[in-house]
């Protein structure tokens, strides 16, 4: 049987998340990240971290509009005044759609593209979606990990979706709204 949560249930979890505690390994030094909206002061940094996690970055002039237009939806995860992260997505009708997700090469695996996803997704119930999507390279196994940690399940292929030619794997969060209430789906049928 699939497990379902409540949105309160969903939302403790997520808001939690707002500032925490990077895990660290043994000893470490635990520093805290914080995620928040992005301000026009931070572009500069976003678009030298989007140009050294990505081979094909977004345009700067594309991730400019979307933090003009929709600064609630674009999430940074900061680490000591340094942006280590970054996370955008749109809203179109009732569907809710993961732009972009990437996490600096040094500060990987620590739990922050899972904090960031997560936040991202609070604010996106807030904004009444019933699904959220996602295009994700069919070779991107950290990604499609990631994904179906939170939820989100594959839900189809687009043949050649990127410029190089490689595949998209769809990727699909249901929510489901019942009585008034919000409940998250643990993936789909
Ligand atoms: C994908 C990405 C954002 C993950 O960020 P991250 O901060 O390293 O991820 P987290 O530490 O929060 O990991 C959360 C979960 O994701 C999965 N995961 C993350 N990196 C992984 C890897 N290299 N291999 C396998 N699983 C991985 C694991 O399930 C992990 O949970 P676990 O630590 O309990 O095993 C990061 O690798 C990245 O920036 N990649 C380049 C940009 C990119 O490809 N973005 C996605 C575009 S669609």
């Amino acid at each position: 049987m699939k497990s379902i949560k409540t949105y309160t249930e969903v939302n403790r979890t997520f808001f939690k998340l707002e500032r925490y505690e990077s895990p660290g390994k043994g000893s470490e030094a635990k520093a805290p990240v914080v995620l928040r909206s992005i301000k026009p002061e931070d572009l500069r940094e976003v678009i030298v971290l989007e140009r050294l996690c990505f081979q094909k970055p977004f345009p700067s002039s594309y991730l400019s509009t979307l933090a003009y237009l929709s600064p609630k939806t674009f999430l940074i995860a900061e680490l000591e005044g340094r942006i280590v992260g970054y996370a955008v997505a749109s809203v179109r009708g009732r569907e809710g759609h993961i732009i972009s997700i990437a996490v600096h090469p040094q500060q990987r695996r620590k739990g922050i593209g899972e904090g960031l996803l997560k936040k991202i997704l609070s604010i996106l119930l807030e904004e009444k979606v019933s699904a959220i999507i996602l295009e994700v390279r069919r070779s991107n196994k950290a990604a499609i990990r990631l994904y179906e940690k939170i939820g989100f399940r594959i839900e189809g292929v687009a043949k050649g979706y990127y410029s190089d030619g490689e595949d998209a794997f769809i990727m699909r969060y249901n929510i489901s709204r019942e009585n008034g209430g919000i409940f998250r789906n643990e993936g789909n049928p």
